[in-house]
Parts: structure tokens; C-alpha cells; sequence
């Protein structure tokens, strides 16, 4: 199982069993995890749509609008649904509301209404909570809720539909059907999302249980309908849910017309482009769940759930992408299903062959669906992080290199690892302390036989710059002696059982208690026990990993909390589960930046579980995977999914966690890792050591040269964090993403770009492979990042590429200019005020190339007061200019604080032009303008030959690299 000093009794055999396992061939039991048909709720909505299906057009949904309840009025438009719910021609009312923000964002809600329930008893306690759990905005959303009041209805008067124009323009409109109930998304005309057009709107209404009649004597007893046998009850592995209220789920079909692809609704260990779930060739059978769970040794290509959930979607087809975000904390699942479209498909627009049909099924709460019309991803991304908001803007640090196990043993060793790594100089910027740190997993305490000097630990650490993260995971020791749980307990800041006493599981302690974080007050307690003079030997230099908060409970039902447990305000955990990882997250977020008055540092604390939002708070990586050459290839799809789920800050175990990679999949995995947003190596208990310097020869000198390329790359993964701060831009872009007519592109998920540097990488992910097939979405031309040859290409095919162990495919397509710091050092700190050198990139055609540099002091908020660098570059003919990205900034008027200042010495060292017109040729010196003089540099000229490019050196430029500048060649 997990670790050889688990202590959890009925585990033990299993676990010698295991834990001997070096190579990594486990795979997750399958059967501990629900199907669809083991989860209730999900069961009978597939089940009402099978019956929808079978009916065919006479099928129709009984959710009816109310004619006279419809009004629009400030951007909102309201009205109230009935469902009919018996033959009787009964209906529950269920209050709808379709807003529609400034930003061109719809969003419909659907509630039911209290008055219906106000009478049901709550059967096994009385402080659930009865009403359906409405708080997950007041949790995700943080903005870009601002209604567009001029959004009108438009057309004919009508007493069976109202169409809504809103948007840009009034480019689209929001055309909603009363009888039967659905809602149709325009963009210029053009329907592209519908809402129960299959009529599988399915909002299971309150209702009082009522108990079969006791049987006569000599009669048997009438079981329930089959349907109804979940409804009040649900037993899975031996737990029984019980369910105080009775079935409530929803379930809706969301179609995209005339769209082939589907992205998103992470994580899952899949394909980038989606699969159908309904059967069928090479598709699944079950749908995409979302229910965040601790899935280790998780199984590949499959939509069963894992760590985190991000319930939004993104549907593409060429030059067009619309989305929707379904704003659900519940267990949740996806079925998608394709479907060919008859007649002219072109009337929809070029490629829209198909039709993408989904159903998202939730177990309780509000119906809250949010759509985006686009037309592109980044247009879409900007919005849905207008709601949910962006990624932080990390610490420089935390996007170098992280270096873990489980466990680095005592203080000695980590002083070892670093002073090695310095010795094989091998950069790296942040070390990590595993669950074995603690004095008997109780955290905020120390180990203190092994680590007897945490403090001398911290600040030999920070000589170099370095950093350490120490884990500190939900679950709290049930200690008699142990001061944080008496609190917990006194202060009632627990998660409570059905019955509303403190919850009790078992986890990497044993018995213990979890934190209820959706409680402000244990919110505020949480932040108490960051304090430095609380959480001794940690310093300004430890960072937090928060773990296992899913929440795992290992012997809990699926590995997690039963869903009649109770948190703060009544809720049941069935209605926040997804949540509940983030609410954790955000409280050490908080604590981070409460550790002292005025707290100056950005926080950095990684998560395993996360929901839509966390991105506000730090990093994720993708859990327990294996090493295995499946699961390294495995990683590049689901980082490109969480890029284009809004949370791009994400990396995979690099080595994989599980089993012990060889030298050559180490080796693969480094280089890949090198271009991970979230890039740490780690690896489970039992594994060898493998820090960077034991592979040997020659592999420790290529994985020290996968590590420097990251490190000189390090400005441009900045710039692109940056992009991700501001507009919500992935890290790492899919090909769908950067070039959204290139159809052959769309479902490629094994290369991506880096940022808008028109780096374009292809890691190894295969064993012994010594080629790389690079596929090529353009016309543009691309140069061999190492030695600058002209890669023969053809738009829309795939180029064939060396690729031995010592090189990363990687590519630079022609007209971008990126920053770089060539200069290598022990870490990011130590490169703070190292000279930059710019890569520009000719065009095949045309002359000019763009980019830029986005830089601050990588540590605190001063950026936020306008202590940063942000410069564009642009190449036009023979001129390079750097001048301010931002029009409207007037870097001049900003006082300079140190930082800044430091930075008036540190230079554009080089400039190296790729793909340099002939007419340079000859050329000694280049002119440099910057703040009214002008000087000469040096240029060296290098011809083509062979299939290399011709390349242009200008050296010694000397310009501030905050300052504008022009660089003259001819
Ligand atoms: C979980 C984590 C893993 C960690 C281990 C011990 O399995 O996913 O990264 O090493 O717990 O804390």
C-alpha cells in the first residue's frame, strides 16, 4: 500500500506485500472506486436518459417555464420552472435565473424552491442543512459578476419563448424556450451550446420519505422501486451512506453543435481531447467522474476520477471555442457522446462535421452553469478567470527545481543533498521534508532525534538562496499529549460525523480529526499555528506542502469522508466535497501570509486536491504516479488540461512516484520535467535514491543539462506566469490553443509551446526511442533550438527528428524574441541579478518578430505597486526596439525601490538573431540608442551552411533591460 510505517492494523498484511515492490506494476484496484452504476444518482440519471433515448421525438421533458413568471430587467432574466412531477399533473417550482455579465458571460441558475420543503423531515439528524447548497460562489467566484444591464429581450413579444441579446455588441443571444424548458446560445446568429435540447434536465425535487407500509402477517414485504433504492440509502464497500434528505440530484445535457472536440474537466489520466463515454470503438464506458479522491497507483486512459476537479469544459472546432463552467461541489459526472452531423455541415462553419453532446449529472446543490461564447480559448480563459480568478504570481523559486522524497531522513541528510548537488552543479532551488519530519505525524512539530536544528537547517539553506517545503496535511493526530489536537477539539473546529459529533477516521497518524477550513474561525486558528514562534525551526524560508486533502481517509468510504459528515454552517460533505481540498489550501494560503505582521513574501503551497479557484492559491501536481515510461507520457496531456482548466501551475512526479525508474527513463523524465510548469522530483518511501548526481554517467551530466536549460529559460517561464497572472494564459499551450484552424492539431497532446515564445517541445516519452516525429502546425519556419538548423517542415505534417538520449526535441518557431539568463548558478535566487540575453527568431517571411519580458523581484508584492519590468521587443527589418508593454504605464513616474534600482545595472547583455538576413553579413557593429545616446556594439555574423541557419551575435548591448532601447544592425 502506501508506506512501510503505516500503522493502520488491518492494512499490515497487504502492506508487507507491497511495500517490497520495486518495480512499478500495481495498478489501482479498480473495484474500490464506484462505476456509475454503484453511485445512485448517477445510475438514474443515465438511466433517464437511456429512457429519453429510447423514446425518441415523443420524448418530452415535464420542466416547463411559467409564462407569467417571466421578466427580464437589469441583465437578469427570472422566472420560475415547473416540474411536473406525477401523472396527477403535480409540479414543484423551481426558481430560474439566467444572468448575463458585462463580460459576456451567461450564466443559468436553477433553484428549488424552500416553500416546497419546509415540511420534509430530515431523517437521522436534525442539523443538516434544508436547502441546496448555495455557497460554492461565495467560495470560487471572486469577480466578473457585474450584470450587463443594456443585455434586452429582442424580437417578437411572446408568451412561449423570450430571446435575450447581450455580449460585445450584442453579438450573442440567449434564446430560451418555455415548453418545453430549454436554452439555446447564439454567436452572430449561429446556435453553438444548447441546454436540454435532449430533454435530460433532471432536478430531483425534496421530497418526504415515505416508508412502506409494514407487511401483514404471512405477506412479504413490497421493496421499492428499483429506482428508488438509493434514494434514502446507498452502501458501497461495506460504508452506508445515509441520506438525511433523500435524492436531490441534477443532471443536464449541455450540446455543443458542430463541434468535434471537447477539452477539460481535469484531472483525469487521459487524452487531452476527450472521449465518448457511451461504449463504442476505443471509447469509454463509463463517464468522466469528478469526485476528488486519493487514487494512487491510478490506472491511464481512464475517466475515472482522481485528485482534484475542475468542472469546466471547452468545446473547439476550427477558428472557434465555446465553453461552459458548471458550478457544482458535488460528485459529478460527464458523459459525452459524438455524433455525426447529416445534411450541410458547413452551414455551421468550416470543419463543423459533428455534433459534441454531454450530460453533466451532480448529486445535490444548485443547477449553475456558466457559458462562454469565445470565439477563442484565450478569450474564454480571460473570462473564466475574471470569475474564479487568476494564478497567483509564484515566488521566482517556486518555478525552478524542487527536489523531494519520502523522506529526506534528518537535517544532516539535507545538508548533504544540498551541499552534493552543489558539488555536481546541479541548480536547484527548493528542497522538501515528507510526513517523517514530524514527531510521530503530528505536524507543526519536529522529529527532534533527526532534525534537532531546523533553524540551522533553514538558514544554511538560505545561504544559497535555497528554500525548504514542509508538509503539513488535514488530518490531525488524535494525541493525548499533543497540543494542536486538544485545541482542534476545544475550540470544535472539527469536521462532525452524521450525528454531529467530531468526525473520527484513520489516516497517516491513525485515529484523527480533520479541520473543517469552510469554517472562518478555524481559519483563523489554522493561520495561528503558522506563526513563527508557534511552528518553531521554520523561517521566512519554509513554504508549505498540503497533502492527502481530498480529503483521504483511509478507511473511509472510496478513501474519503463519508458524505452525511457535517461541516461548518450544516452542510453536508456530500454538497462540498470538491471543495473541500480548496478550503484547506486556502487556509494555509492565509497562513502563509499572516506568519508575521506585514508579511512581505508571496506564499507557495502546493496542493494535491483542488477545484476551480485554487489557482488563486499555488501549485498542484498530478499525485501518486509510477515510473513508468505510460505514466511520464501520461503527464503531458493531463498538464495541458490543467492549462487550459484555468490552473496551469501543475507538474508530475518527475522519476515517478511509485517503483524506481532506470536511468534512461529518469534521464526522458528530466527533460520533459524541465518544461513542467510545477517541475519537483520525488518519489515513494520505499524507492531508491535518486537525486540527480547518483544516476552516473552520462546521465547525471543530461540531466544537468535539462536542469540548466530550465534554469536559462527561467525569464521566459516568468514572462508566460506572468500572462497567466494578468489573462489567464496556460503556461504550456496545446496546438488547439496556439493554432486553432490547424484541424490535423486539435487532439495532439504529446507537444506543446511554451508560452508565446514560440518554443515548441516535444519530449521523448518512449523507451530506447532515438527520433521524435515534431508535428508542424504551420507555415512558419522552425530552427533546432541547439543548433540553429532549418528543421524541414510541412504545415499540418510531422517532421521527423533526432532525439538521442542527450537532446530534447525542441523547436523555435521563426518571428519571437524571448529572454533568457545564460549565466548558470546554483539557483533562481542567485541568478537575480544576472545579465539577460534575447533570442530572436526571423520569420520565414516579412522581417519582424515579437516578445517580451515580464520582471519582478520574484519574492515579494511589490509588483503590485509597480516595482516590475515589463518590456516589449520587437525586431522590424534590421531595427530591434525594447520599449514598455504596457501603453498606459509610465515606468518613469514609479520611485524605485532597491530592487528596481539594483536592476538599473543589469543589463541586455546579448542578442542572438536566428535566421539573420544576408544583408548582415559583414556587419562589425550594430548602433545602440537608449535614453538619448547612442553607443556601438559588436555583431559577429555567422553564414548558413549545411541545413543551419544563419545566426547574428550582437554582444555587449548594454542596455538596462528596464529601459527602452534601439538596436540598430544596418
Ligand atoms: C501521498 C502523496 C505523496 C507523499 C505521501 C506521504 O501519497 O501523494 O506525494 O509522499 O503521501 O506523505
Amino acid at each position: 500500500m502506501r508506506s512501510s510505517t503505516l500503522t493502520w492494523a488491518s492494512s499490515l498484511c497487504l502492506l508487507s506485500a507491497l511495500t517490497s515492490l520495486t518495480s512499478p506494476v500495481l495498478a489501482v484496484k479498480e473495484h474500490d472506486f464506484k462505476k456509475c452504476d454503484q453511485s445512485g444518482f448517477c445510475k438514474r440519471n443515465r438511466a433517464y436518459a437511456d429512457s429519453a433515448a429510447a423514446t425518441g421525438s415523443s420524448w418530452t421533458s415535464p420542466y416547463n417555464i411559467l409564462p407569467e413568471s417571466a421578466s427580464i430587467k437589469d441583465g437578469q432574466f427570472q422566472a420560475v420552472i415547473l416540474k411536473t412531477i406525477n401523472d396527477k399533473g403535480e409540479t414543484v417550482r423551481l426558481p430560474i435565473t439566467v444572468s448575463f455579465t458585462q463580460a459576456g458571460v451567461a450564466r443559468v441558475t436553477v433553484d428549488e424552491e424552500r416553500r416546497q420543503n419546509k415540511d420534509i423531515e430530515l431523517r437521522h439528524n436534525s442539523a443538516a442543512r434544508k436547502e441546496r447548497y448555495n455557497e460554492a460562489e461565495k467560495l470560487v467566484i471572486v469577480g466578473g459578476l457585474e450584470l450587463d444591464k443594456t443585455a434586452k429581450a429582442v424580437g417578437e413579444d411572446s408568451t412561449s419563448s423570450t430571446t435575450v441579446q447581450y455580449g460585445p455588441d450584442g453579438q450573442f443571444e440567449a434564446y430560451i424556450q418555455y415548453s418545453p424548458f430549454s436554452v439555446e446560445f447564439k454567436r452572430d446568429g449561429a446556435t453553438e451550446i444548447k441546454f436540454n435540447d435532449r430533454g435530460l434536465l433532471n432536478m430531483e425535487h425534496w421530497r418526504p420519505k415515505v416508508d412502506a407500509p409494514e407487511p401483514k402477517e404471512g405477506e412479504e414485504a413490497v421493496s421499492p422501486p428499483a429506482e428508488e433504492a438509493t434514494w434514502w440509502e446507498e452502501t458501497f464497500g461495506g460504508n452506508t451512506d445515509t441520506k438525511p434528505r433523500g435524492p436531490e440530484s441534477i443532471g443536464l445535457d449541455i450540446s455543443f453543435v458542430g463541434y468535434n472536440h471537447v477539452f477539460g474537466i481535469p484531472s483525469h489520466a487521459g487524452p487531452l481531447s476527450l472521449k465518448e463515454t457511451r461504449g463504442g470503438d476505443g471509447n469509454y464506458n463509463e463517464p468522466y467522474r469528478m469526485y476528488n479522491l486519493d487514487v494512487f497507483e491510478y490506472i491511464l486512459d481512464s475517466p475515472m476520477t482522481l485528485y482534484g476537479s475542475i468542472p469546466f469544459m471547452q468545446a473547439h472546432r476550427q477558428d472557434s471555442t465555446v465553453g461552459v463552467f458548471w458550478l457544482n461541489a458535488a460528485e459529478t459526472w460527464v458523459d459525452i457522446t459524438k455524433q455525426k452531423i447529416k445534411g450541410n455541415p458547413l452551414a455551421l462553419g468550416a470543419g463543423a462535421t459533428t455534433n459534441t453532446n454531454t450530460h453533466w449529472i451532480s448529486e445535490s446543490g444548485l443547477l449553475d452553469v456558466f457559458v462562454f461564447l469565445g470565439p477563442t480559448t484565450q478569450d474564454i480563459l480571460q473570462k473564466y478567470g475574471e470569475l474564479t480568478g487568476y494564478t497567483a504570481l509564484p515566488q521566482e523559486s517556486a518555478i525552478g527545481y524542487h527536489q523531494c522524497r519520502w523522506n529526506y531522513v534528518s537535517d544532516d541528510d539535507v545538508k548533504d543533498v544540498d551541499r552534493k548537488m552543489d558539488k555536481y552543479g546541479i541548480p536547484y532551488d527548493v528542497i522538501w521534508l515528507d510526513i517523517e519530519y514530524t514527531n510521530e505525524k503530528k505536524y507543526f512539530t519536529w522529529d527532534a532525534d533527526k532534525f534537532s536544528d531546523p533553524s540551522g537547517m533553514g538558514e544554511r539553506l538560505d545561504e544559497h538562496g535555497r528554500k525548504l517545503v514542509v508538509i503539513i496535511d488535514p488530518h490531525i493526530k488524535n494525541a493525548p499529549d499533543y497540543d494542536v489536537v486538544s485545541q482542534l477539539k476545544s475550540k470544535d473546529f472539527g469536521v462532525k460525523n452524521k450525528d454531529g459529533g467530531i468526525f473520527d477516521g484513520w489516516c497517516w497518524p491513525g485515529s484523527s480529526h480533520w479541520i473543517d477550513a469552510f469554517n472562518p474561525k478555524a481559519v483563523d486558528w489554522w493561520k495561528s499555528l503558522f506563526k513563527y514562534d508557534a511552528f518553531k525551526g521554520t523561517a521566512e524560508n519554509t513554504f508549505i506542502w498540503n497533502d492527502m486533502n481530498e480529503p483521504s481517509v483511509f478507511n473511509g468510504p472510496e478513501t474519503t469522508m463519508p458524505k452525511d459528515n457535517l461541516h461548518h454552517g450544516g452542510w453536508e460533505h456530500r454538497d462540498v466535497h470538491n471543495l473541500n481540498g480548496m478550503t484547506f489550501h486556502n487556509a494555509t494560503h492565509l497562513a502563509l501570509l499572516s506568519r508575521k505582521t506585514g508579511e512581505l513574501r508571496r506564499p507557495f503551497v502546493l496542493t494535491r486536491a483542488f477545484f476551480a479557484g485554487s489557482q488563486r492559491l499555488g501549485a498542484m501536481w498530478t499525485g501518486d504516479n509510477q515510473a513508468s515510461w505510460d505514466h511520464l507520457a501520461a503527464s503531458i496531456p493531463m498538464l495541458l488540461s490543467q492549462g487550459i482548466a484555468g490552473f496551469p501551475f501543475s507538474g508530475a512526479d518527475v522519476g515517478g512516484f511509485f517503483g524506481n525508474p532506470d536511468k534512461e527513463l529518469q534521464t526522458r523524465w528530466f527533460q520533459a520535467g524541465a518544461f513542467y510548469p510545477f517541475f519537483r522530483g520525488h518519489a515513494h518511501i520505499d524507492s531508491r535514491r535518486r537525486e540527480p548526481y547518483l544516476a552516473g554517467e552520462p546521465y547525471t551530466t543530461i540531466i544537468t543539462s535539462a536542469l540548466r536549460l530550465r534554469y536559462s529559460l527561467l525569464p521566459a517561464y516568468y514572462t508566460a506566469f506572468h500572462r497567466a497572472h494578468v489573462a489567464g494564459e496556460p503556461i504550456i499551450k496545446p496546438l488547439f490553443y496556439t493554432h486553432p484552424n490547424a484541424e490535423a492539431g486539435f487532439a495532439i497532446d504529446d507537444q506543446f509551446f511554451v508560452g508565446n515564445t514560440g518554443l515548441l517541445v516535444k519530449p521523448v516519452l518512449e523507451e530506447g526511442k532515438d527520433t521524435a516525429d515534431m508535428f508542424i502546425p504551420d507555415h512558419e519556419v522552425y530552427y533546432d533550438y541547439f543548433d540553429y538548423s532549418v528543421v524541414p517542415t510541412q504545415a499540418g505534417k510531422r517532421t521527423n527528428m533526432p532525439a538521442p538520449l542527450d537532446t530534447i526535441p525542441l523547436l523555435m518557431r521563426g518571428g519571437h524574441i524571448f529572454p533568457r539568463r545564460d549565466q548558470p548558478r546554483r539557483s533562481s535566487q542567485l541568478m537575480k541579478y544576472d545579465d539577460y540575453t534575447l533570442v530572436v527568431t526571423l520569420p520565414r517571411e516579412g522581417g519582424h518578430a515579437e516578445g517580451s519580458l515580464y520582471v519582478d523581484d520574484g519574492d515579494s508584492f511589490d509588483y503590485e505597486k509597480g516595482q516590475y519590468i515589463h518590456q516589449a521587443f520587437v525586431l522590424d527589418g534590421n531595427t530591434i526596439t525594447s520599449s514598455s508593454a504596457e501603453l498606459e504605464r509610465d515606468a518613469s513616474k514609479v520611485k524605485a525601490g532597491a530592487w528596481l534600482s539594483a536592476m538599473a545595472d543589469v543589463h541586455v547583455d546579448k542578442i542572438v538573431v536566428v535566421g539573420a538576413p544576408s544583408e548582415w553579413a559583414g556587419q562589425t557593429e550594430v548602433s545602440v540608442t537608449s535614453g538619448g545616446k547612442t553607443w556601438t556594439a559588436p555583431i559577429d555574423y555567422t553564414p548558413a551552411s549545411g541545413g543551419r541557419a544563419a545566426f547574428a551575435v550582437i554582444r555587449h548591448v548594454g542596455t538596462a533591460v528596464g529601459s527602452d532601447w534601439e538596436v540598430t544592425v544596418v
